[in-house]
């Protein structure tokens, strides 16, 4: 596709960085001492691990005093220190040594950062330096050890505006076409005689504004006969606008698995993508593989639709205005500084 023509797409879409906790990198990339710069969400970013307490930080890449590149810096237990005249930054943007200590510069800018099981995960603000607003849930299911990291796939980098991962979720129509055959897990290879039966839901959450919940129970069809005991539910919880969604598979004879998906935009039509999943220690492998290999099959099927889309803004699409326009009202929390171009108000009769 021409640059000309993804311009063109990309200025149907809302903006493409909505506030959230995004995925940077894999924990065990950043070592304590260790500095990589990070380019995504709209932010240049020198990503350090401490190697006093072992905490990740987030900073601007670009040093306050003449723009050298931070990450090109060393850490010095909390800090990182610029490689150019030797200034000194901790991950909370203060500049805590350089030469001329009396002209002490404003804080620089600075993003929280944390783990979160194997991931490093920033909070991307347009106000950057803000606290998060809600933080990342403890999953007591892993930190208990009942399940553990059983596998992880980096999808590398995918053509799609991050919204349309929420639009998906409530855009059930879509179901019976794109996702109703059966494909060989991890494939696009079609079993046509295996079709899919799904019933998806979705729903916000009562207490926590930044959490949707997207629902899917599926069972499998064959030869025109419903095999029920083939039923499995997914729950795919949305934690912030679709830049980190955890799924909990519950699936006949392999039980629970717990899936991280990511999205981190490195611009506003491409994504990197990347998927991390947990299950008990005895279940078989491949069937671990089947239940994870079923949904990135599915999902393959979206990203070709995604790649080549527009975006349609609610208010030409009247017939759409109920999940869809709930959807729309929830997501404009994600971008908390006024008016957002393309996405709907979300009212009850759609707008
Ligand atoms: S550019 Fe960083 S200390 Fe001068
Ligand atoms: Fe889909």
């Amino acid at each position: 596709m021409s640059d000309r023509a993804i311009r063109h797409r990309e200025r149907t879409y809302p903006p493409p960085y909505p506030d959230g906790w995004y995925r940077l990198a894999a924990s065990k990339d950043i070592r304590p001492g260790e500095v990589r710069h990070v380019q995504c969400v709209g932010e240049q970013i020198a990503l350090f691990r401490s190697t006093t307490d072992g905490t990740v930080a987030a900073v601007d890449a670009f040093c306050p005093h003449q723009g050298a590149n931070l990450a090109d810096g060393v850490v010095k237990g909390d800090r990182l220190q610029c490689p150019f005249h030797g200034w000194q930054l901790d991950g909370h943007g203060r500049i805590l040594s350089h030469p001329r200590a009396a002209a002490q510069p404003p804080a620089h800018r600075h993003w929280e950062a944390i783990d979160y099981y194997g991931m490093i995960m920033m909070y991307r603000s347009a106000r950057p330096g803000a606290r998060a607003p809600y933080r990342l849930p403890p999953l007591a299911t892993i930190d208990s050890r009942q399940l553990v990291l059983r596998g992880q796939y980096d999808a590398g980098e995918v053509d799609m505006h991050i919204i349309e991962f929420a639009e998906n979720s409530v855009d059930f129509q879509h179901f019976p076409e794109l996702h109703g055959v059966m494909r060989i897990p991890w494939t696009s290879i079609r079993l046509p005689w295996i079709r899919i039966r799904h019933e998806p839901s979705w729903s916000l959450d009562d207490t926590q504004e930044h959490v949707s919940y997207f629902g899917d129970e599926a069972t499998l069809e064959i030869g025109g006969r419903v095999y029920e005991r083939t039923r499995s539910r997914a729950l795919i919880t949305f934690l912030g606008p679709g830049s980190i969604v955890k799924f909990d598979f519950s699936v006949p004879r392999v039980g629970n698995v717990i899936m991280f998906q990511t999205h981190t935009p490195v611009a506003a039509l491409k994504q990197r993508v990347t998927f991390r999943w947990f299950a008990a220690r005895r279940v078989p492998r491949i069937l671990v593989s089947y239940v994870v290999g079923n949904w990135i099959s599915q999902w393959r099927q979206d990203v070709a639709i995604w790649k080549r889309k527009i975006y349609r803004p609610l208010r030409s699409r009247p017939a759409d205005a109920g999940p869809r326009g709930m959807m729309h009202r929830w997501y404009r929390r994600f971008y908390p500084d006024g008016p957002v171009a393309n996405l709907s108000e979300g009212s009850e009769h759609g707008s």
